[in-house]
């Protein structure tokens, strides 16, 4: 990992106006760093603001007060590859998996052949070659995430922003595809910043951990993970460091989840 920041949120503040006029105060003067090539996870409890805070830190949408920079300039779409991958993100259903994994390369204008070599090449590190002439209907729900996260490799973005991208799959398909992101960023080394729920996802993943607060949301804490890489998933959920830094974010973010279901049960 390079010490270079590559991205930065500066006092980043958001307010969304619920139907009824009330003001949710999302997010809370957030500051947050992450160096070009480092994996970063997010985790927080359900409503805290982690898919508000990388809606604004990819462009997605503007904060209410703050700023993001991109290796020291405002973030714009004309100057930064972004890649991102939503919590609901699906493939286009009449499109065959090839053009799907293609089709940031065709909005960019590249020709078809090439688009087409490009994505048979990612279709071939991830275990999806022979499935680019059929269609999204046709894969199994692991296949589909698989063909999603290539689609988003595609372009060679700079930052990859992906929001709980295994959230339904079962927990042998999500640690193959684990180990699959992990093998695709050991050797691209793009900056990666990664939601998820799971903290034993986030160990297993990144070098470093924000937990954030319930809302208004701010960085509650932050842990290193200092296991080495590469890592071995199976094998590193029984080390001694593992199990202690998964208990540590458990304790911290227990009182957070406790306050999200309180608030849940009095807004319904
Ligand atoms: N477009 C919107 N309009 C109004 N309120 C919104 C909107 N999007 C999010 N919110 C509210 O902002 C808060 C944060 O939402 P957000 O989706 O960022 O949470 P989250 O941490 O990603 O939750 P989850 O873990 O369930 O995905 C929630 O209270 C949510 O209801
Ligand atoms: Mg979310």
């Amino acid at each position: 990992m390079k010490d270079q920041i590559k991205l930065r949120a500066l006092d980043i503040s958001h307010y969304y106006e619920s139907k009824d006029g009330k003001l949710v105060h999302a997010l809370n003067n957030i500051n947050l760093s992450v160096k070009e090539g480092e994996f970063l996870a997010i985790v927080g409890s359900s409503g805290c603001g982690k898919s508000t805070l990388l809606h604004i830190m990819s462009g997605i949408i503007n904060p209410t007060k703050g700023q993001v920079l991109v290796s020291g300039e405002p973030l714009s779409f004309t100057k930064h590859r972004i890649g991102y991958i939503s919590q609901s993100d699906t493939l286009i259903p009449w499109r065959k998996i090839i053009d799907n994994v293609a089709v940031g390369l065709e909005v960019r204008g590249i020709q078809k052949k090439e688009r087409h070599r490009i994505a048979r090449e990612l279709m071939e590190t991830s275990g999806l070659s022979g499935f680019e002439d059929k269609y999204p209907y046709e894969l199994s729900g692991g296949m589909r995430k698989r063909a999603i996260i290539i689609r988003a490799l595609a372009t060679n973005p700079e930052i990859i922003f992906m929001d709980e991208p295994f959230g339904p799959l079962d927990v042998f398909t999500k640690e193959l595809l684990q180990d699959e992101i992990l093998k695709i960023w050991e050797e691209r080394k793009n900056t990666i910043v990664y939601i998820t729920h799971d903290i034993a996802e986030a160990i297993t993943l990144a070098d470093r951990i924000i937990l954030m607060s319930y809302r208004p949301s701010n960085i509650k804490a932050e842990y290193e993970v200092n296991l080495p890489r590469p890592r071995d998933i199976k094998e590193d959920k029984h080390s001694k460091d593992f199990v202690e830094l998964e208990k540590c974010i458990w304790e911290e973010i227990k009182n957070e989840v406790t306050k999200a279901r309180e608030e849940e049960m009095h807004s319904v």
